[in-house]
């Protein structure tokens, strides 16, 4: 549906250089709701405004289904174009920009509405150059906002809206066009967390029911975890990990993957028990060894653990557990303090790895290490 291939961005002012992106290659399948985490300042912003040219690269290419090929033409004022329907190459034109908008809506942290228009204004603007008729225009903004639950608000003004109506309506409004494609930029980012829950349900259910691809740019890794199937993680510019979602949070293979993840997963709390010097960090016995355990799919039940203690004759203290559904499927880990000698708690380790758990050490330095940092 998408394909990015080789992206770079970058921003001269008069103060820096600033390499906002650093070719990036990304493909979306249509359908999906592709995610983009990084911290403030990564790029993702510019990467996904380079989707609907609103920046322009001045390197790579981007394909979009049913619109056609973009290829930068580095030094040239205007980037080739070949249309999806056969008619050849040229140079694009700004019509061809337009059409390419037009097919993307959008979304923003701060909604962008206008606030001297209603409800009914905000979500029919789009559709003034549509050449619909005023009966036509009023039929399609009613469908939108009974798609977004918002009927009873056509006449409303911004101001007399919640933050996650105003969103709403924003929503409404980037789909007024009908686009296959919806750009989320932080749509979520301003929203208290029970609100972010529903209008992350509504992305959901209009990516079900109208097949609308999403691409969801978020610093918040419980958003990811929510609703995308795939996912994306910038620093710097750079994509340094692309994979499922469910993937991702089992294996993180960069450090800013695994700091996301871990960040989300409630095991983070294990610093606070290090620092507070908690007993149930303590090793008291020659074998003690406190480790992280990852259960993916079948295997995330605490019976295997009770098994393992039993076999063994280990102790296993349960520090912190963690279970998230992820895609329907269930993804836990835990911090354990298993007890015992040496050989006793070496014959749980291996247990534990042999029945598929993965298991990593843990050790206050690691988190001494950071605080240092
Ligand atoms: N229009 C611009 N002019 C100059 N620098 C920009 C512009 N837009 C973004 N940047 C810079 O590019 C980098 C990436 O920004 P952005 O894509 O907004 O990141 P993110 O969305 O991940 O926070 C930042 O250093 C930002 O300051
Ligand atoms: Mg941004």
């Amino acid at each position: 549906m998408i394909e990015l291939k080789n992206i770079s961005k970058t921003f001269v002012t008069k103060e820096a250089t600033v390499h906002a992106v650093k070719n990036a290659t990304l493909s979306i399948a249509e359908g999906e709701i592709y995610g983009v985490i990084g911290y403030s300042g990564a790029g993702k912003s510019t990467l996904v405004r380079c989707i609907n040219l609103l920046e322009v690269p001045e390197s790579g290419t981007l394909s979009i289904d049913g619109f056609g090929t973009v290829t930068m033409q580095p030094g040239k004022k205007k980037p080739d174009f070949e249309p999806a329907d056969g008619s050849g190459k040229r140079a694009l034109t700004e019509k061809d920009l337009q059409r390419l908008r037009k097919g993307i809506g959008m979304i923003f942290q701060h909604f962008n509405l206008l606030d001297r228009s209603t409800v009914f204004d905000n979500v029919a603007f789009p559709l003034k150059k549509s050449g619909k008729s005023k009966e036509e225009i009023r039929s399609k903004v009613a469908e939108l906002l009974n798609l977004v639950g918002l009927t009873e608000k056509a006449n409303s003004y911004p101001s007399e809206l919640s933050g996650g109506q105003k969103q709403r309506v924003a929503i409404a409004r980037a789909l007024a066009n009908e686009p296959k494609i919806l750009l989320s930029d932080e749509a979520t980012s301003a929203l208290d967390p029970d609100v972010t829950e529903s209008i992350l349900k509504l992305l959901k259910e209009l990516n079900r029911k109208l097949g609308l691809t999403i691409v969801l740019i978020t610093h918040e890794m419980a958003v990811i975890k929510e609703i995308c199937n795939e996912v994306a993680v910038m620093e710097n510019g750079e994509i340094v990990e692309t994979g499922h979602v469910y993937d991702v949070f089992n294996l993180p293979t960069s450090d800013i993957a695994t700091s996301f993840v871990e960040s989300s997963s409630g095991l983070k709390r294990i610093d606070k028990l290090f620092a507070g010097r908690s007993p149930l960090v303590q090793k008291t016995e020659a074998g003690d060894v406190l480790v992280r355990l990852v259960f993916a799919g079948p295997s995330a039940d605490e019976a295997l653990i009770t098994e393992t203690a039993k076999e063994t004759g280990c102790r296993v203290n349960i520090v912190l557990a963690n279970i998230d559904l992820l895609e329907e499927k269930p993804l836990g880990s835990m911090i354990v303090m298993i007890k015992g000698t040496k050989e006793q708690t070496a014959a749980a380790v291996k247990k534990l790895k042999d029945s598929g758990v993965r298991v990593e050490e843990v050790a206050d330095d690691d988190v001494r290490k950071e605080e240092e940092q």
